[in-house]
C-alpha cells in the first residue's frame, strides 16, 4: 500500500475554498490531480479559482509561468468519480454536512481502487462517523488543512479507532510529499487547533462585551503584547463570523462547556449580515471588491 513517487495521482472532491486550495497544493507538489464537482457549472467555478490562484502565484513571483502551465497540465477536472479509479489517495472537501460526506464516501468505495487511501477535510464532524460510511473504515483518515491551504503549512492527521497503521503511515507520507507539516491527533472535537483557538477567540468577544476595551485596543494588545500576527477580532473577521459560530456550536454541542458556546453578539452580527471580511464588515470595516 506504499505510495511510490511514480504513483502520484490524487483525487480531490469539492472545489470550494478548501478543495481548490488543496488541489493547487497537490498540483504544485507535482501530483496528477483528478478534481471532482458534481455538476459542470460547479466544476467550472472550481477550475477557475485554481487557475486564478496559480496566476496570482506567478504574478507574485511564487511560481514561474512554466510551473503554472505544468501544474495545469496535470489537472483533470471531472464530474465523474470514475476518473478517481487510478488515484492512490482521494481527499474530500465537500460541504460540512455528515449526510453529504457519507454519501460521497460510499460513492468513493464504488469508484476507487481497493488500495486507495480516503481522507476527509472535515473541521467539526466526527471522522469516525464519516469513516463508518465506507465499507473499509480502516483506510479513512482525517487530513485537516487550514485556510488558505496554499499558505498554511499545518495538516492535522486525525486517527480514528478504526484506522489502520498503514493508512496513517500513508497519510503522513502524502502530507509530506505535498510539502506540508503533519501533526497527529485523535478524533476529538476540534482536533488540536480549533479546540484551543475557538474558545480563545470567543473570549476576546466576551472581553469586548464586558467593556474591557474597544476592538482596536483588544487586537493591539494581543498583537503587540503576545506577538500574535493578527488580533483575535480581526482573525474572527478573516475566518468569517458565521464559520466561527458554526465551529463554536459544534464544540459546545460536543463538550457542553460554556467557554465553547458562541457569544450572542456573534449571532446578532450574522443576523445583520456582518460576516467579517467577506461581507465588508465585522468587528472592523473592509473594502469589498
Ligand atoms: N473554510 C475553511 O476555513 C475550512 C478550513 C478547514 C477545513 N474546512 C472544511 O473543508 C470542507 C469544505 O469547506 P469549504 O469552506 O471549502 O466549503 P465550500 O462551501 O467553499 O466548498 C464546498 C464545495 O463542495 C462542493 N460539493 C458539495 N457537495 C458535493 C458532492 N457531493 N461532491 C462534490 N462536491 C460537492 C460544493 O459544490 C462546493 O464547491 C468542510 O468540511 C469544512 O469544514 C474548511
Amino acid at each position: 500500500m506504499a505510495v511510490s513517487p511514480s504513483e502520484k495521482t490524487v483525487g480531490v472532491a469539492g472545489l470550494g475554498t478548501m478543495g481548490a486550495g488543496i488541489a493547487e497544493v497537490c498540483l504544485r507538489a507535482g501530483f496528477n490531480v483528478r478534481a471532482y464537482e458534481p455538476s459542470e457549472s460547479l466544476l467550472h467555478g472550481g477550475q477557475a479559482s485554481i487557475e486564478a490562484s496559480l496566476g496570482k502565484a506567478v504574478k507574485r513571483g511564487k511560481a514561474t509561468a512554466q510551473e503554472r502551465d505544468d501544474a495545469l497540465a496535470r489537472l483533470l477536472p471531472t464530474t465523474s468519480l470514475a476518473d478517481f479509479a487510478d488515484c492512490h489517495a482521494v481527499l474530500e472537501a465537500v460541504t460540512e454536512d455528515l449526510d453529504v460526506k457519507a454519501r460521497l464516501i460510499a460513492q468513493f468505495d464504488e469508484a476507487i481502487d481497493a488500495d486507495c487511501l480516503i481522507a476527509t477535510n472535515t473541521s467539526a464532524l466526527s471522522v469516525t462517523a464519516i469513516a463508518g460510511a465506507s465499507a473499509h473504515p480502516e483506510r479513512v483518515v482525517g487530513l485537516h488543512f487550514f485556510n488558505p491551504a496554499q499558505v498554511l503549512p499545518l495538516v492535522e492527521i486525525v486517527r480514528t479507532d478504526l484506522a489502520s497503521d498503514v493508512a496513517i503511515e500513508r497519510a503522513q507520507r502524502l502530507v509530506e510529499e505535498m510539502g506540508k507539516t503533519p501533526v497527529h491527533c485523535g478524533d476529538t472535537p476540534g482536533f488540536i487547533v480549533n479546540r484551543i483557538l475557538i474558545p480563545l477567540l470567543n473570549d476576546a468577544v466576551r472581553a469586548l462585551d464586558e467593556g474591557t476595551a474597544d476592538p482596536a485596543s483588544i487586537d493591539a494588545a494581543m498583537t503587540l503584547g503576545t506577538n500574535w500576527p493578527i488580533g483575535p477580532l480581526a482573525l474572527i473577521d478573516l475566518i468569517g463570523i458565521d464559520v466561527q459560530v458554526h465551529a463554536s456550536d459544534a464544540l459546545w454541542n460536543a463538550y457542553r462547556e460554556t467557554r465553547f458556546a458562541p457569544p450572542p453578539r456573534l449571532r446578532r452580527m450574522i443576523d445583520a449580515g456582518h460576516l467579517g471580511r467577506k461581507s465588508g464588515r465585522g468587528f472592523f470595516e473592509y473594502e469589498t471588491r
